[in-house]
């Protein structure tokens, strides 16, 4: 046989959820930006029926609850996969290879930009635009399979790009935001999963009515002004809003000894707001800080047993090449 055929290539960034994980999941509003860490999918045609995922540089692949029960991990993105070519009515298989810069079950939503960028891939393969619903609507395939109840944010900011601001009920509104928003990550490496923070926090909830009320009260003005500080370029009140968000979500059981520490290293080096981001207890913190002192929130990070890096937001969201 000749040589390879034609590879389409697709890239989607990872995110950093700024204000409200978790209570997203109830329908509060969560503010998120795609950062400038990218998962890459590159697909070539393959024989009828024949749908074949491999990511020979991931660590345990893009589906690591579908790894550790012993499943093929890669089974919600074939789901996802064999639901667009059904939408389309394309009677071939595809051969799709993954890579990524992401840190997988750390908060950054790893997953959802693999399952992005894989349909990215398909979509310049196959010649087909496809609308960013549509985006939206395929990726839910297999983020619904690998975390049960997911609120939609991962895979809406990877898709859109930039700042958004979104609720399950009201959708996702873009935010105009003009200046470059620099996070320093802290990676505790210490993985979780998704699903499990997502289902003991939703319990939490449901068993203190109280503290659940006014977190919801509290989350919602805290994502208005979240929203403004954004819009305005405001990060010293965006970082204090985000030390408020952390202290609620380590009331709702969310944090954890590892990103506690993080979270002072940075706030003691002169970040304006630290938390964490994602699920949480474990996976990744965030800080925003003045630039003179990022260096500093860095390094105080990582002696504080992390691992620190600098993102930038990503504009674009995800890319066909
Ligand atoms: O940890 P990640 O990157 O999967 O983010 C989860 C965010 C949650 O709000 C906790 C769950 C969700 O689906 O919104």
């Amino acid at each position: 046989m000749g040589g390879e055929s034609a590879r389409s290539i697709g890239f989607a960034p990872a995110k950093a959820i700024l204000i409200g994980e978790h209570f997203v999941v109830s329908g509060a509003i969560a503010i998120a930006i795609a950062i400038n860490l990218y998962a890459k999918a590159s697909a070539a045609l393959a024989p009828r029926g024949s749908i074949s995922i491999s990511a020979p540089g991931l660590v345990d692949g893009a589906g690591p609850r579908g790894a550790r029960s012993g499943g093929d991990p890669f089974e919600p993105l074939a789901s996802m996969t064999r639901a667009f070519l059904e939408r389309y009515g394309i009677d071939q298989g595809v051969d799709i290879r993954l890579s990524s810069e992401i840190p997988l079950s750390a908060g950054l939503g790893s997953s959802a930009a693999i399952a992005v960028s894989i349909l990215a891939a398909l979509s310049g393969l196959f010649g087909i635009r496809l609308g960013r619903e549509e985006m939206f609507d395929l990726a839910f395939i297999s983020e619904r399979i690998l975390h049960g109840n997911p609120s939609g944010i991962d895979h809406a900011t990877s898709i859109y790009g930039g700042a958004i601001a979104y609720s399950p009920s009201m959708g996702f509104r873009r935010l105009s935001v003009d200046c470059d928003i620099t996070l320093i990550i802290g990676d505790t490496l210490r993985r979780r999963s998704t699903r499990e923070q997502v289902l003991k926090v939703q319990d939490f909830l449901k068993r203190n009515e109280g503290i659940a009320r006014e977190a919801f009260e509290r989350i919602r003005e805290i994502s208005e002004m979240a929203i403004s500080c954004l819009e305005k370029g405001d990060m010293r009140g965006l970082g204090a809003l985000m030390n408020e968000n952390q202290a609620l979500l380590s009331k709702v059981g969310a944090s954890s000894r590892e990103l506690d520490r993080l979270i002072g290293a940075a706030l003691e080096a002169g970040a304006f707001g630290a938390k964490l981001t994602g699920a949480g207890g474990g996976g990744c913190m965030i800080a925003i800080g003045p630039q003179e002192a990022l260096d500093g929130i860095e390094e105080s990070i990582r002696r504080a047993g992390g691992v620190p890096y600098r993102v930038r937001m990503d504009k674009v969201g995800y890319r066909v090449c």
